[in-house]
């Protein structure tokens, strides 16, 4: 056992004991309880909620192409040399953007915006100055909004990150995945260190105000001293948050993890979280702060200062400073996150182009959260930011009075959290649950108590907690 830092204690007896699959709770109900019986209705009611409480706006587009497929990624993509297929999607999903914007009042500002994918920097610069034109002639942005993109460092240039920061983009997500060559071959995504050097420069140069790097632990051929390599060369690019994701390996999901990652590859568990206690003590050796799940950002960040401040929150998209928006996913497969109901767009671009031309949402699935819902939202997001409860404000924000306080309406959840309690994980005061330096790295097991959905037969939906 050792403490890596005040914050985390790596004890690999319950790092064991504990790793099982649970959701990582970017959401809760988690994305797998949406589902194909959902009325429209609901979707549109809940944004004119929205246009009421004027709640501020985060926007979500897809953008799903990349050239070649990395056998690891569980993204949501479409892989083709092909540029041209670009156009009609980038015509769609302009007309969708459109469709929702005129359902939503001009005066709700928009806070946060980040294309995903896929790879947004598939689409030429001038693609991606009418994308940008569109939303823009459709929302009103506020002045210090953060505006990011994931980028892919193969097909990178100057002009082109030199275009994104003149339109307005400030945070760059940057893949790099792992420096290792063998890793790099064995999961199909060659992107020599001259390469991811020069790209980070080039950010530098033309100004991007902040960088996050991308890795993955847990590929193919990846052993403790490779990884240190790619850390030790990550902190030399000095990016201002680092997010170091778990390997999803989810075979039976992703045919192509199945066809070209085979388990023997991979490392064991133990040397798995070798890799983790490394990454964490390195990284937070080097000043980074441990933001919770897989996130790391340098103590003057504002994540790191968010977490400082309780003001930390969490929304499809991870780890979040901005609070109670609502979130519009435009294009195939987005996620919109409106305070009661979650909807996502149609997976496949047919469907997706279908609905548009017949004037539809495009919404394939979707969950309309009840009052149980959101209560027991509200305290999983809080332990998950904060690392800590106050039962006496969650009574207080949601009404439950003496005869159904806290303690009465979760007696069913008091036996799991005094389990967690023996083996130290939580501390239980009489108004408070607070997760000890142990139960950080397990905080997606602590919030899963809370979680009335998870049931035996679901857990094979998740990836492994550690
Ligand atoms: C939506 S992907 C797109 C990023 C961009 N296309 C790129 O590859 O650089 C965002 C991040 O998800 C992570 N990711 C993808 N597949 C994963 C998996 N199976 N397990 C864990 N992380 C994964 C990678 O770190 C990737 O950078
Ligand atoms: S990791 Fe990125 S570039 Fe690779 S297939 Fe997935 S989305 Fe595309």
């Amino acid at each position: 056992m050792s403490t890596l830092s005040q914050a985390i204690k790596f004890d690999i007896n319950l790092l064991h004991k504990y790793d099982q699959p649970v959701p990582r709770y970017t959401s809760y109900p988690p994305a797998t309880e949406l589902s194909e019986n959902f009325d429209e209705i609901d979707f549109r009611g809940a944004i004119a909620s929205g246009n009421l409480q004027k709640t501020p706006l985060s926007l979500y587009a897809h953008i799903p192409f990349c050239d070649a497929p990395c056998y690891f990624c569980g993204c949501n993509t479409v892989i083709s040399t092909h540029k041209e297929i670009a156009e009609p999607y980038l015509g769609y999903l302009m007309r969708h953007i459109a469709q929702v914007a005129a359902t939503v009042d001009r005066d709700r500002l928009v806070q946060q915006m980040h294309w995903g994918g896929g790879t947004p920097n598939y689409f030429s610069l001038d693609q991606v100055e009418r994308l940008w034109h569109c939303l823009q002639s459709h929302f009103t942005f506020d002045q210090d909004a953060e505006i990011s993109l994931e980028v892919n460092p193969r097909s990178l240039t100057k002009k082109y990150l030199q275009g994104l920061k003149d339109l307005g983009f400030n945070r760059i997500s940057f893949g790099i995945q792992d420096f290792n060559p063998q890793v790099q071959e064995a999961v199909n995504r060659i992107q020599p260190e001259e390469m991811l050097f020069e790209g980070m420069q080039w950010m530098r140069e033309v100004g991007f105000e902040g960088v996050n790097v991308d890795l993955i632990y847990g590929l193919p051929y990846q052993t403790l001293e490779t990884f240190k390599e790619t850390l030790a060369k990550t902190i030399e690019l000095d990016p201002d948050r680092i997010a170091v994701f778990n390997f999803a390996y989810v075979p039976w999901l992703k045919p192509l993890q199945k066809k070209k990652i085979s388990p023997e590859t991979l490392p064991s568990p133990e040397e798995k979280l070798q890799i983790m206690e490394m990454t964490i003590e390195t990284l937070t050796n080097h000043g980074y702060v441990f933001i919770g799940m897989d996130h790391f950002a340098k103590p003057d960040d504002e994540l790191a200062i968010a977490q400082r401040e309780g003001k930390l929150h969490r929304n499809f998209q991870g780890y979040t400073t901005k609070p109670e928006s609502d979130l519009l996913g435009f294009g195939m497969t987005s996620i919109s996150m409106l305070q009661n109901v979650y909807t996502q767009n149609y997976k496949g671009m047919q469907d997706f182009y279908k609905a548009i031309d017949a004037s539809k949402f495009p919404i394939e699935r979707g969950v309309t959260l009840n009052a149980d819902d959101i209560l027991r939202r509200s305290i999983i997001m809080e332990l998950m930011c904060q690392f800590e409860l106050s039962q006496q404000e969650i009574e207080a924000k949601y009404h439950l009075t003496c005869d159904r306080d806290f303690g009465k309406y979760f007696a069913p959840e008091r036996l799991k959290l005094r389990q967690l309690e023996a083996d130290g994980l939580i501390a239980l005061e009489p108004d408070h649950i607070e997760v000890t330096p142990a139960g950080r790295l397990l905080i997606r097991n602590i919030a899963s108590v809370f979680d009335a959905y998870l049931k035996k037969n679901d857990l094979e939906k998740f990836s492994r907690s550690v």
